[in-house]
């Protein structure tokens, strides 16, 4: 039976997902961060740290929860090239050892109301780490980028989590808890965490202006934080509105930063899963059994591979949105000597939008072939129809990802893959 994942399926998915994910790291590892920040003897001081344990547990594990049950799904895309990652394998063994000493040892010194210094760092150390993994698995460029954007991260989870529990208590959400005593007590620890994020924010801008300049939803991002900034002048007297707006304008910063899909999200939710599945069922095989013939036979593997050519057919309207962005300025090329960085595919992307689209449109003709042969169950045919897909795949990849690429041009040009 073949799993269908919708991932694979609705372009929409794969970024409505990522920010659930990052909803659950906020909620989980920025009230983690809290208690310890309460050990340190920072922050909501004016509770005892058991009262603030078990007040911010049922946070700590929801958040948790959601963010590992959305990660697993997230997961679910491509588990072979993660779990062959060692950065991936090493960024969960950080996390399982982050939740296990913070349930285990930090537990036990917040609830005995006996908090030592070394281990609220060493818990703060550990959650630090895991998204740090993640960037360097995500952005195989340059270092200090890398740790500038860990940085800007770490601050912007604590920030959150300082963020949730101030509007949650404004809200009414946490019985026994003066709002105000809140609001003076992470006063400080909220502008440390701001302004670590902005500097790192700001340098991070300087440092690729030109990509970040022309990219419209970066510019709503900016535009939603200095909403934010407004926003808390209405926190003097129209408490509840302004906490429930507080919530709500940072969901939209967490989507601006990183819900719209890209070509690159397009690609790696969508149309390769569906690239894979199909040029993997129809194969000749040969090995120590002689040579075979590989090919859908039954009604339901026929239905499958009509479901995913159905999804390629519809990716090219995908790409006429207005302000198509090829890559997140973070989405670096892990082969740039060959591959181009996401702000070159942008350029082209803008300079040569109906060539593109041309391209795309060549991916559309060779599905609906495939659709026909799928329907009729002509193996033939599909299997010419799959010979036309790879061609339209290769020869856009080779004019807008890897140009440079020698060999896959000597290649492409023996397969006849037009230009
Ligand atoms: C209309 C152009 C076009 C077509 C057609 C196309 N691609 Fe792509 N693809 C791109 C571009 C552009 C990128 C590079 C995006 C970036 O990294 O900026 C890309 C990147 C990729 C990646 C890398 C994704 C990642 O996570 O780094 C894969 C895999 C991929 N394409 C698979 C396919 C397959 C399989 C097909 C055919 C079924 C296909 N593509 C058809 C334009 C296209």
């Amino acid at each position: 039976m073949q799993f269908e994942n919708p991932l694979n399926e609705h372009s929409l998915a794969y970024p409505i997902l990522i920010c659930i994910h990052l909803a659950g790291i906020a909620a989980g590892v920025g009230t983690a961060a809290l208690l310890n920040f309460r050990l340190l003897g920072v922050g909501v001081t004016h509770k005892s740290s058991p009262q603030l344990w078990r007040d911010l547990m049922p946070w700590t594990v929801t958040g948790l929860t959601i963010a590992i049950f959305s990660g697993l799904m997230l997961f679910s895309i491509d588990p072979e090239t993660y779990y062959a990652s060692g950065i991936f394998r090493l960024k969960l063994l950080i996390l399982l050892v982050a939740i296990v000493f913070y349930f285990t040892i930090v537990r036990r010194q917040a609830v005995s109301g006996r908090g030592s210094v070394a281990v609220a760092c060493f818990s703060l150390t550990l959650w630090t780490l895991v998204p740090f993994g993640g960037i360097l698995l995500g952005s195989a460029g340059s270092l200090s980028i890398s740790v500038l954007l860990s940085l800007h991260i770490v601050a912007l989870i604590s920030l959150s989590g300082m963020v949730l529990v101030t509007d949650v208590c404004l809200l009414g959400g946490m019985p026994g808890y003066s709002s105000e005593e809140v609001i003076k007590g992470l006063r400080i620890p909220k502008r440390v965490g701001f302004i670590v994020a902005a500097v790192c924010g700001l340098l991070m801008f300087a440092a690729r202006a030109g990509q970040y300049s022309r990219n419209p939803w970066f510019w709503i991002k900016i535009g939603l934080l200095v909403l934010i900034a407004g926003n808390s002048f209405l926190l003097r007297r129209r408490a509840k509105l302004a906490a429930g707006m507080s919530l709500f304008l940072w969901a939209g910063v967490v989507w601006a930063a990183r819900g719209p899909s890209t070509v690159k999200d397009i690609m790696h939710s969508m149309v390769e899963p569906s690239g894979d599945f199909l040029f993997q069922s129809v194969q000749t095989i040969a090995d120590e059994h002689g040579v075979r013939e590989k090919a859908p036979r039954t009604d339901e593997e026929w239905d499958a591979v009509r479901q995913r050519l159905t999804i390629l057919n519809q990716v090219p309207g995908l790409f006429s949105a207005p302000g198509l962005r090829a890559a997140r300025p973070r989405d670096r090329s892990k082969n740039p000597a060959v591959e181009n960085q996401p702000e070159q595919v942008q350029n082209l992307l803008d300079a040569e939008r109906p060539d593109f689209i041309r391209r795309a449109f060549r991916l559309k003709d060779a599905a609906s072939v495939g659709i026909q042969a799928a329907n009729a169950k002509d193996k033939d045919a599909l299997r010419t129809a799959l010979d036309s897909i790879d061609k339209a795949c290769e020869s856009c990849h080779l004019h807008y990802w890897y140009p440079n690429d020698k060999r896959a041009r000597e290649a492409a040009k023996e397969n006849g893959v037009i230009e």
